[in-house]
């Protein structure tokens, strides 16, 4: 006999059933809202790219061991987007000349990482991405490390429950150039450094030592980041501190980085990051553009979230109203009864079941309706109905024209 087919989803990804998908929904709902206060504009693409996309300039990490990349039907090479930095760049490469300039844009992709299941990885996750393109200076640094904190706040965060760590690509940069590292070298070490939170301090030096016997950390100049801290720290953003050892997965950074961190210790992994990236655009043609902006992952901000009692409440466009049918030859009246309530703006479920009054109470008690009303004949005849809160046993008679003002307060 055939293996039974499996129901689970493929291994890493997430099932969304209705009430999953409604936390998302209003998760979304809250980051939406806080970068519309900050004048950034939504913008979206497909999951699908050319591989060559992330062959031109990513990390040699996520290239060679992280993407899921296939072959067409017309022999084309295909890449399922494993970030969304990559494809902003070229849709501002490809427009470049239309755009206005800075663009304030977000994005809410899924992304695809062939990852090892864990806490806070997945092999698909939703990533806020929120840049800010087209200027180069620090002032843009802030609004972005700005952003970011504030996304945070806006969910009831306070400035204890984070940490804000912050670097400088240049400044590692050219601290590598004075213990006398070459490019190559100095690649090899940022993307060891970029592993050091899960090494032993022992393996961390002895792994430096076959690139450098120089500690590059003991060149980096502080001063231009406490600068911009400094003023950080002006502006209401009190928890970013200086941190030579945060240097991000991705080749492509080229000034100030960050990573966000719990303070909780439960929650050891950056809860997401971002830095400046001045030269991407260019690599998909013309001009550099410079940018700055950060990506946050769904996973981790609902880990940081859940265990602070945060997640915002999902039932926004949950049903006010069950409407009960007393027996099947209603359902049509109830059906046309509830269309005229749903052109007022009211959120209406109708019995289609041939169950008993009784047991539809229940069925909206069930699925948390708040309201129940059966509308069968005598109410079609009186225009008046019985309203039933749920909650509290409490009945109420009404004529049928007050009740779209009934359920637009709530009931
Ligand atoms: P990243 O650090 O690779 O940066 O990812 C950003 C965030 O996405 C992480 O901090 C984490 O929250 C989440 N994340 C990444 N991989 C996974 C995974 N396998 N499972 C769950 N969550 C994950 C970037 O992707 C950059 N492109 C961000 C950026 C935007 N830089 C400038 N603009």
């Amino acid at each position: 006999m055939a293996e039974p087919f499996s129901t689970d989803p493929y291994k890493g990804v997430r099932d969304f059933y209705p009430g999953d998908w409604a936390r998302m929904i209003a998760l979304f709902a809250q980051i939406r809202d806080t970068l519309a206060r900050w004048g950034y504009e939504e913008y979206n693409a497909s999951p699908l790219e050319r591989a060559e996309l992330y062959e031109a300039k990513t990390s040699e990490e996520i290239v060679s061991e992280q993407t899921y990349t296939f072959i067409d039907r017309g022999d084309r090479r295909v890449t399922l987007r494993p970030e969304m930095t990559p494809t902003l760049a070229r849709m501002i490469a490809a427009k470049r000349r239309e755009l206005t300039f800075p663009l304030r844009w977000f994005s809410l992709p899924n992304v695809f990482r062939y990852e090892r299941p864990q806490k806070g990885r997945l092999r698909e996750h939703y990533q806020l991405n929120v840049d800010l393109v087209g200027i180069g200076s620090s002032e843009a640094d802030i609004e972005i490390v700005t952003i970011a904190s504030e996304l945070l706040k806006a969910f009831g965060a306070t400035d204890s429950d984070f940490v804000i760590r912050v670097n400088s690509r240049e400044l590692l940069n050219a601290a590598c150039k004075v213990a006398g590292l070459t490019e190559e070298d100095v690649r090899s070490y940022l993307r060891l450094l970029d592993k050091r939170s899960k090494m032993t301090p022992e393996a961390f030096t002895a792994a430096r030592e076959t690139i450098t016997h120089t500690d590059p950390l003991a060149h980096i100049e502080a001063e231009p980041i406490e600068s911009v801290i400094a003023t950080l720290r002006e502006r209401g953003v009190k928890n970013a501190v200086f941190d030579p050892g945060i240097t991000r997965g991705f080749d492509y950074y080229t000034g100030l980085v960050f990573e966000v961190f719990d303070t909780n210790p439960a929650n050891p992994r950056a809860i997401f990051g971002g830095g400046r990236y001045d030269g991407l655009v260019a690599v998909y043609g013309g001009d550099p553009v410079p940018a700055i902006g950060f990506g946050m992952g769904d996973v981790t901000l609902i880990d940081f979230l859940e265990t602070r009692g945060l997640l915002p409440q999902t039932n926004a466009n949950a049903p006010h109203l069950y409407l009960g049918t007393p027996v099947p030859s209603d359902i049509p009246a109830a059906q046309a009864f509830a269309e005229t309530l749903r052109a007022e703006g009211g959120r209406v479920f109708v019995n289609l079941t041939e169950r008993s009054l009784g047991d539809q109470i229940k069925d909206a008690v069930r699925r948390g309706i708040p309201l129940f009303i059966a509308y069968g004949a005598n109410e079609v005849a009186n225009q008046t109905v019985r309203m039933k809160v749920l909650a509290s046993g409490e009945e109420t008679e009404l004529p049928t024209s007050l009740l779209p003002a009934r359920l637009r307060s709530g009931g």
